[in-house]
């Protein structure tokens, strides 16, 4: 029987997911080892490997198929566009993706004026402003603390993931628009979806269980 290879966003949301997972049964103990440069974890029991790989990278390994099963941020879903299934909200990472900037960037949002928007998210950016709000921007890439761009004069508001809005308000910035709320979300390969039907079925199916029993506990 041939694995199955589930991706992992590395960072904040790789450790929540795999609390849910574990829940769910699907765990591995291997992965809690501490100071272990291995990239690729095995459950020889369920025939599963799990790895961590660079948020914006799990949707490629997953369209590929060489992961049949990604956790990774809707954000990062949104941004790389790839070909693949989303069926199941991880109800963890909430947050927003927002238009922010100084207060007196809302009037200039709706002037008509040309304005310059930095961002970690050129796609969503894009998407937003040409074909959502018929407004033309430039927008400028950037790969981190893109809060600073508009305190020092490279653009006149940020495209970017707010959570609790402590970063926008300790800089004098505060959100100007709302484009779409965020989670952690699974994906699958559109092959191995249909190749695999009963282990990952199950696989989902033990998850959203988990996921509903969390969810009636906090009611
Ligand atoms: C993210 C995001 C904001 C911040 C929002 O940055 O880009 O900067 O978190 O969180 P808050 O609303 O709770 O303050 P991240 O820490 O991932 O690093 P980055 O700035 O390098 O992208």
């Amino acid at each position: 029987m041939r694995d199955i290879t589930i991706a992992l966003a590395k960072g904040r949301l790789a450790k929540k997911a795999m609390e849910i997972l574990a829940q769910a049964g699907i765990c591995c103990e291997e992965m809690n080892e501490k100071n272990t440069r291995k990239l690729i974890f095995r459950n020889d029991e369920l025939g599963i490997r799990f790895f961590l790989a660079k948020a914006n990278d799990v949707p490629t390994y997953v369209e590929y198929g060489a992961a049949d099963i990604g956790i990774v941020g809707k954000d990062t879903i949104l941004e790389e566009n790839r070909r693949l299934y989303e069926v199941i909200d991880m109800n963890i990472g909430r947050c927003r993706m927002c238009v922010a900037g100084p207060p007196d960037a809302r009037s200039l949002l709706g002037s008509g004026k040309l304005i310059r928007v930095a961002t970690k998210y050129p796609k969503i950016a894009k998407d937003y402003f040409y074909n959502q709000k018929h407004q033309t921007v430039e927008i400028i890439k950037l790969n981190g603390s893109i809060e600073l761009a508009p305190l020092v004069g490279l653009s006149e508001v940020i495209v970017d993931i707010v959570e609790t809005g402590s970063t926008l308000r300790e800089n004098g910035l505060e959100v100007l628009e709302e484009i779409v709320p965020l989670s952690a979300r699974m994906v699958v390969n559109q092959v191995s979806m249909k190749m695999e039907k009963e282990r990952i079925g199950g696989l989902i199916a033990a998850i959203r269980a988990e996921l509903e029993k969390q969810a009636k506990e906090e009611e």
